[in-house]
């Protein structure tokens, strides 16, 4: 009886150093970047055999360009700061058949540029942050039913891209600001001295209607207007942000006005105002009051017209502790812009996601979510016309 107890633990632990050298075997050959056929590429693999799927490298390949450049795909998720940097990102198609994860640009795909086949254990995901005035959907419609998640400005996509982040600032941090005084981080330029508003515009019309609110506006205060529409140019232009810390110095307030009101779109210029201590003005369809801290910006959709907006600017202006009230959140916060942080989490999420998890959506739920769900809106005369 004992004896028989023996050989079943010593048969045990044979299996088990069997077992491990079998797998070191497995992970030298696949961890090596030989060009290993795997054998789960074939149409009648519908999962990575789960001896892979412990692999420790994901595949991300940006299948189109960004905006006709291909800089994207220079993307390192150690410069990124990434908690999970374990994952390759390729332009190269080569690597297809190696790839987790095909992402496609909404507005550089092409219907006669797809991948021919889409294996199973493969996620193809949709990228994109212009608005649904802006996206094509000719673009996209040759692939159908094919998009596993979507990458988007939308809150509610696989995967959200906010273009910036309020970051809680740490304590050590929270002592400095206490210690050096809180003027003299933000400019100290006296508000009597500065200028209302500044509004920097290169899209001259646009689906929102912005342009005639800010007409309207212009009657009751003075709104200085740089940008491509035939007025003044910022210099410096680039980079921008030295540009927006120029006109933080010159300003109050910065018009962040959208160029569709549409479902949680909102663009970097929010951003980039906060950081220099700009007071964003926005004229948008994100609903704000959920991601940014009470008293950071102004919403012009808020008023019930320019006149409105108008003279509460001006009562802010005049009033040196109103103006404080809205750099309150400096405090506790600073901004940050990191543009593509989202390969962290979509990193994160290959990493994460077991393939049973499987999921996609139907090229209709798509249109619909997407296009219909969006609520895109414009402003006539005071009121929010849907379109
Ligand atoms: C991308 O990275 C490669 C190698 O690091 C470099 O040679 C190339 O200039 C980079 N391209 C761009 C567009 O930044
Ligand atoms: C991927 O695998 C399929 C099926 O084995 C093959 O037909 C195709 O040529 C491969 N593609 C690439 C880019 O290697
Ligand atoms: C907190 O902020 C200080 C000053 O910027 C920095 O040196 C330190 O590394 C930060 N600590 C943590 C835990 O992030
Ligand atoms: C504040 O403004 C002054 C004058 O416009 C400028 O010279 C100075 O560099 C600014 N300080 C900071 C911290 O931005
Ligand atoms: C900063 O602003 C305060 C209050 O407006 C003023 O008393 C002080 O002189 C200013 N400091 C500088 C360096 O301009
Ligand atoms: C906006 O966000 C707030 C806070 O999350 C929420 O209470 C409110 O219902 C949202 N409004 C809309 C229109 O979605
Ligand atoms: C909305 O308007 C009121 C004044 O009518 C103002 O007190 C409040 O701060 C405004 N909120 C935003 C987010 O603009
Ligand atoms: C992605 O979607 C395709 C097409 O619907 C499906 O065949 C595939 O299994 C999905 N991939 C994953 C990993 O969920």
């Amino acid at each position: 009886m004992r004896s028989s107890m023996l050989y079943g633990v010593f048969f045990l632990l044979l299996l088990i150093i069997l077992s491990s050298l079998l797998m070191n075997s497995e992970w030298s050959c696949t961890t090596s970047k030989s060009k290993y056929i795997f054998p789960w590429i074939s149409s009648t693999y519908t999962s990575i055999p789960s001896e892979f799927s412990q692999l420790n490298m994901k595949v991300i390949l940006l299948w189109t360009p960004f905006f006709s450049s291909t800089k994207w795909s220079n993307i390192s998720l150690q410069k990124l700061n990434c908690p999970i940097t374990r994952c390759e990102i390729t332009k190269d198609r080569n690597r297809f058949n190696y790839s987790n994860l095909v992402i496609f640009h909404w507005r550089d795909t092409k219907a006669h540029d797809l991948p021919s086949t889409h294996p199973a254990f493969q996620r193809w995901a949709l990228f994109n942050l212009e608005s649904p005035h802006h996206t094509p959907v000719a673009n996209i419609q040759a692939l159908r039913n094919n998009i596993n998640w979507t990458i988007t400005y939308r809150t509610d996509s696989d995967i959200f891209v906010p273009y910036g982040k309020f970051v809680a600032k740490n304590k050590s941090e929270l002592i400095a600001v206490v210690n050096t005084d809180q003027k003299k981080s933000l400019n100290n330029t006296s508000i009597s001295k500065k200028r209302l508003a500044v509004w920097i515009v290169s899209n001259c019309k646009t689906p929102s209607n912005r342009e005639n609110f800010v007409t309207e506006l212009k009657r009751f205060i003075p709104v200085n207007v740089y940008g491509s529409c035939n007025y003044n140019r910022c210099y410096p232009i680039n980079p921008v942000m030295t540009c927006f810390k120029s006109l933080a110095q010159q300003y109050i307030f910065y018009l962040a006005f959208e160029n569709s009101i549409c479902k949680d779109y909102a663009t970097e210029k929010l951003y980039m105002a906060l950081k220099v201590g700009l007071i964003p003005v926005m004229f948008s369809g994100a609903n704000y009051s959920s991601f940014l801290p009470p008293n950071s910006y102004i919403d012009a959709l808020n008023f019930s017209s320019p006149k409105e907006l108008a003279n509460y600017l001006l009562t802010v202006s005049k009033t040196e502790k109103l103006v404080e009230n809205y750099q309150e959140w400096t405090k506790t916060f600073e901004i940050e812009i990191k543009y593509f942080y989202w390969f962290c989490d979509v990193c994160e999420k290959l990493h994460r996601e077991s393939i049973e998890n499987r999921h996609y959506h139907t090229f209709q739920k798509l249109y619909r979510w997407w296009f219909l769900e969006a609520k895109c809106k414009m402003w006539v005369n005071n009121i929010l016309k849907t379109v």
